[in-house]
């Protein structure tokens, strides 16, 4: 296997994650940290000496490029991902970047355009592609075993609400949260969602109001062969992480996250399940699939594996659904979706 030397861009909450991640993925003996924070680079850097790879930080992303890397993952905040996704794929490099390509689905679209002018390996980090639960419910619909979904009911609840400053800059609870199972009921179905109709409300702390977003959300999707899916959301889920899609066919019904970590209790007489303890953050829900996900990435520098990653192209169609609900959620009405061109 050969030794790579991968570069991240970007170490804050996921980008920490990513690093101890890929220092410790098979295949990679370097990897250099870049933060417009060098001190935060040289923080984590100094943090992740026990892993298989050589880890150091550099002072910034030019130099970063510049150091021979193999492969740029990306996981600073959104509005850098158009600028960084563009300058990995210039240096001809692969690259992962954490969703979404771009604030918006208008943003996105030049990036998609200059990926495909270039030639370039763009693929994105929707980590619940590599999910154990999620991937056996892809199998199952595919081998026909649930017959035809007559509801779809998706989940992402977060235990408490990352702090205020980063909301204001998500994009909202639809774009930063719900696109996941926008992306998920598009990959396991294989549907594009033709309708949104959103809710939202702010019972928690009114400062999430003031910079323009709701702390819980619903959003009824009908998709185009007129399959049903509710996706809801929330920040104040005091339960713990709460991450689920219920797939309800005519032949039969499977549940993703139902073991004994799911933030939900029984209310029949005599029922221990779940066990608990609830997860408590997408970090550990998801630990795995994150693991799973860089090595996937890996593969794929590598030019080994079978490229399951998110294509860029798929990642913007989820995002169009995100974008939809938040339209509707403003304009109180339902809103068409548009196919990517
Ligand atoms: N897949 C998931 O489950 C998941 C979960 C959380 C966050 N995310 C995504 O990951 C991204 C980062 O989120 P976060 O919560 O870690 O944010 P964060 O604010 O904690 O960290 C972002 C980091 O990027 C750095 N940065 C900003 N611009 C940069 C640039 N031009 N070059 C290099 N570094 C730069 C910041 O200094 C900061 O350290 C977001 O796009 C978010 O949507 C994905």
């Amino acid at each position: 296997m050969p030794d790579l030397h991968l570069g991240l861009a970007g170490v804050g909450r996921i980008g920490a994650m990513h690093a101890a991640n890929i220092a410790t993925t098979a295949g990679v003996a370097r990897l250099t940290l870049a933060d417009v924070d060098a001190g935060r680079a040289g923080t984590v850097a100094a943090s992740l000496t026990g892993g298989t790879a050589e880890v150091r930080a550099t002072d910034g992303v030019e130099s970063l490029l510049r150091s021979g890397i193999d492969g740029l993952v990306i996981a600073s905040g959104t509005a850098a991902h158009p600028e960084l996704i563009r300058a990995g794929v210039d240096a001809g490099i692969p690259v992962l970047c954490e969703k979404p390509v771009a604030p918006d689905v208008a943003s996105s679209l030049p990036v998609l355009e200059h990926v495909a002018a270039r030639g370039g390996v763009v693929r994105i980090g929707h980590q619940r592609r590599h999910d154990a639960g999620y991937r056996e419910a892809k199998r199952a619909f595919d081998a026909g075993e649930l017959g035809w979904l007559h509801a779809v009911r998706a989940v992402t609840c977060d235990a408490a609400p990352p702090p205020v400053a980063f909301i204001a800059t998500s994009g909202g609870l639809f774009r930063d949260c719900s696109v996941h199972d926008f992306d998920v009921l598009r990959w396991i179905t294989g549907r594009e969602v033709v309708e949104v109709w959103a809710r939202g409300s702010n019972n928690g702390d009114p400062e999430i109001g003031r910079v323009g977003d709701v702390d819980s959300a619903l959003a009824v999707c009908t998709l185009d062969d007129g399959t049903l899916a509710v996706v809801t959301a929330s920040r104040y889920n005091g339960a713990g992480h709460d991450v689920r899609l219920e797939l309800q066919g005519s032949r039969g019904t499977l549940l993703v996250g139902m073991d004994d970590a799911m933030a939900v209790r029984s209310a029949e007489a005599g029922v221990s399940f779940p066990a608990g303890p609830a997860h408590t953050t997408f970090a550990e829900r998801f630990a795995a699939a994150y693991r799973a996900e860089v090595a996937a990435f890996v593969a794929l520098v590598e030019g080994t594996g079978e490229d399951d990653l998110c294509r860029p192209e798929d990642a913007v169609a989820a995002s169009r659904v995100a974008d939809a609900a938040q339209d509707s959620l403003v304009k109180g009405v339902p809103v068409q979706v548009e196919p990517l061109a």
